[in-house]
């Protein structure tokens, strides 16, 4: 076990925030988690899991120990003529693996391309993008109880997915080190492309019957022409969560802003960048920080921003939105 003490998390977080954890080490292994646990004197610290950092906010320096997963590969466990369930270590990280998927023509993540992250994180938000959440093609995970030390399965229920939450958000956050995820995914074609940007983009391309592969690319087409490259514009994605709202605060909303556009799924969704967007803060910039210009969801670092100045930011956007549509807007990345 090598533990490393005042390390920067600088280039260990997309926002990009110099922050110093007290002591840090690097999980490769199920074991080096149980040499961690089992050691009295570095059991007793305080303990943050760290995948890739691409939704967290840290807004000081980490007290305690930072386990940073790294456990890797990716295991063929079953296979019939129409699925294979794969188990993935939970510090792969999570684009090489729908890369790796859609390289085999296996069908059910090609929708997640270039999330960012590790795929240990992915069921903790249940991530989504362009029609399709993890949930989609999970089975369980393997995790291990930082207390007990117990290692512990969460099936599909027992995760208690929502949009972008999890069990692991609530009642058992930063109780459990996950370290293998399972997933179950298409062999035969199947793809979800009701999205209206991906929809727009294979009829203006004409492909009528696209591959993993084809989806992949249009995906990481789609995304990157409105989403910042955390390698040179620190970010998390979107910094807030899409507003569900009820039956009457839609039509209250709609008689006054007849243009805000809805999402009807199981239930209704405003956008938060519409929302955003239409409190002016779209490209707003201060000394450190600002709203992406392409993207009114997205905060991002501009120079040498604290994760303190991004807070308040996120405050000030917060209020405005609330003031003008009594909307309250609820933050997807983590702030720690
Ligand atoms: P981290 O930020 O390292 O950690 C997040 C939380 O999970 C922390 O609380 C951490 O303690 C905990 N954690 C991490 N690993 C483990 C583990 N093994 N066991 C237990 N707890 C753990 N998300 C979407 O859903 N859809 C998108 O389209 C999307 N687009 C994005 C685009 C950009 C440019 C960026 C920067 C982010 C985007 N995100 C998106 C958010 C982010 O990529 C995901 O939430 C991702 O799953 C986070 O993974 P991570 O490994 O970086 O987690
Ligand atoms: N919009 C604006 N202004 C903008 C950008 C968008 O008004 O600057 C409005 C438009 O009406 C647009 C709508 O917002 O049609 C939706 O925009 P977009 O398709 O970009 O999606 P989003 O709702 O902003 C969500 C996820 C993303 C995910 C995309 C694609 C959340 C909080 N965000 O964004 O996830 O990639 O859909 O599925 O649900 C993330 O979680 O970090 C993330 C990036």
């Amino acid at each position: 076990m090598n533990i490393i003490n005042s390390k920067s998390l600088l280039n260990y977080n997309t926002f990009k925030i110099d922050v110093i954890a007290e002591s840090f080490t690097t999980i490769n292994t199920q074991s080096d988690i149980m040499k961690v646990l089992e050691n009295e004197k570095i059991n007793k610290k305080r303990k943050f899991i760290l995948g890739g950092g691409s939704n967290i906010l840290l807004t000081h320096d980490i007290p305690g120990l930072v386990l940073y997963n790294q456990i890797k590969g990716i295991k063929i466990i079953r296979e019939s003529e129409n699925f294979i369930e794969l188990e993935v270590g939970a510090g792969e990280i999570w684009d090489d693996f729908v890369a790796w998927s859609t390289q085999k023509n296996l069908y059910g993540i090609e929708n997640l391309s270039l999330i960012p992250g590790s795929v240990g994180a992915a069921p903790i938000q249940n991530i989504g993008a362009y029609g399709v959440e993890i949930e989609d093609v999970f089975t369980k995970l393997e995790a291990i109880n930082l207390k007990t030390k117990k290692v512990q399965i969460f099936n599909k229920l027992e995760c208690k997915f929502g949009y972008r939450d999890s069990i692991f958000k609530n009642k058992l956050k930063n109780k459990f080190i996950i370290t293998k995820v399972y997933f179950k995914l298409n062999k035969k074609h199947k793809v979800t492309t009701n999205y209206k940007s991906l929809k727009n983009e294979l009829e203006r391309l004409g492909l009528k019957n696209p591959s993993s592969k084809e989806i992949r690319e249009i995906v990481i087409k789609i995304r990157n022409s409105k989403l910042p490259d955390p390698k040179k514009l620190g970010n998390a994605g979107s910094f807030f969560k899409n507003p569900i709202i009820n039956k009457k605060q839609l039509r209250m909303l709609k008689s006054k802003y007849s243009n805000i556009p809805v999402f009807k799924k199981n239930e209704i969704k405003i956008p938060a960048a519409w929302l955003i967007e239409q409190s002016h803060w779209k490209g707003y910039r201060n000394k450190t920080c600002g709203v992406y210009e392409n993207h009114s969801l997205i905060i991002i670092n501009h120079k040498n921003a604290t994760g303190q100045d991004i807070a308040s930011l996120s405050k000030k956007i917060k209020k405005s939105v609330y003031d003008k549509f009594n909307i309250t807007l609820e933050e997807e990345v983590l702030i720690i």
